[in-house]
């Protein structure tokens, strides 16, 4: 089974207005509301495209609600700690006039240390060895990326494949206890790795280090240029197909459930990174926080290149 967890989930607002001008009243042409979080995203996306798991992690107010019953109601299986406070809302404003997305993210409600005790002990129970944990996004305060730290670590005493898809704190203290996956952009491995990585080779350098560190499979993945992987001593290079992209917000997490979701089937990370890549490429086909539909994917799937890259596995090994 796949389990995915949310932390700091949201209610993903999209607004299309014809033109978007600061400072005054303007009409909505067209809205829709999501359940969003980068966990949520990844269930999302993993029932698209026709598998299962169950959405955790925290559930604030009646938002929390109302995103537990729009997931039940696209057949996710949920089971989230109710909390204080209210879910935030993120609004991605679409402008048609000059095809520009703007998103508004807001911070979510505090978290106590006695709900974290709570969902530990939910993911202690329902967490079986063979089974898939995702740990996506970001940390409610005052909770730190330790947190994650501890979940990775016992998890793993237990069997159970650990998936870390965060930035900054949550993910160089997830990092440091060994996830089975690190999934990071450019922007998040650079501050892991604290240096620029402008390009390929400087990308693959980075991915290789974090994968020293004793992390099995490192997936940067690189925008339009697609993703690197590296898998127990093998890299690999995805090259995305060319589309016209509408709005990458949420690419990151279709990525994400396109590889968790083959490799939960035993299948081999080349085949993880081509859907990967063909799910991430048909989000960016969809308007505002909108994620993938498998129709693109499924035609996108077979335009995704996977090739090794020998010189490097050669040079490092
Ligand atoms: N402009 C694009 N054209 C084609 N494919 C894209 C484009 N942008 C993203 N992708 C696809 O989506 C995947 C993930 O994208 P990206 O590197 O932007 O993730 P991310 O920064 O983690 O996204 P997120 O904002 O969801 O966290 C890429 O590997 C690629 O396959
Ligand atoms: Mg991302």
């Amino acid at each position: 089974m796949i389990i995915t967890v949310t932390m700091n989930p949201a209610v993903d607002q999209t607004l299309v207005l014809q033109k978007f001008v600061a400072g005054d009243t303007l009409r909505v042409k067209s809205s829709r509301s999501d359940p969003g979080g980068k966990g949520i995203n990844v269930s999302r996306v993993v029932r698209e495209l026709g598998g299962e798991s169950i959405a955790m992690g925290f559930a604030p107010g009646g938002l929390g609600r109302y995103i537990e019953h729009e997931l039940k109601r696209a057949g996710i299986e949920t089971d989230f700690v109710h909390t204080e406070g209210e879910t935030r809302t993120n609004i991605a404003i679409l402008d048609e006039a000059r095809h520009g997305t703007t998103i508004l993210s807001a911070p979510g409600p505090t978290t106590s240390p006695k709900a974290v005790e709570e969902l530990r002990g939910r993911l202690r129970s329902r967490l079986q060895a063979g089974d898939w944990l995702v740990l996506a996004g970001s940390i409610p305060p005052p909770l730190s990326g330790h947190c994650y730290n501890e979940i990775i670590q016992e998890a793993s005493d237990a069997g159970v494949h650990t998936v870390l898809d965060a930035d900054q704190d949550p993910l160089a203290e997830g990092t440091a206890a060994h996830p089975e996956i690190v999934k990071g952009n450019r922007r998040e491995f650079e501050r892991l790795v604290g240096r620029p990585l402008d390009d390929e080779e400087s990308t693959l350098g980075a991915a290789q280090e974090v994968h020293e560190s004793g992390i099995a499979t490192v997936l940067a993945t690189r925008g339009r240029h697609g993703a690197i992987a590296i898998s127990r001593g093998t890299v690999w290079r995805g090259v995305a197909p060319r589309v016209r992209a509408i709005s990458a917000v949420g690419s990151g997490d279709a990525f994400v459930a396109g590889v968790v979701l083959t490799l939960s089937r035993g299948d081999p990370m080349e085949d993880a990174l081509r859907l990967g890549i063909a799910a991430g490429t048909a989000a960016v086909l969809t308007p505002g926080t909108e994620l993938c539909h498998r129709r693109e994917v499924d035609i996108l799937y077979p335009r995704v290149r996977v090739e090794p890259i020998a010189d490097a596995v050669n040079s490092r090994n």
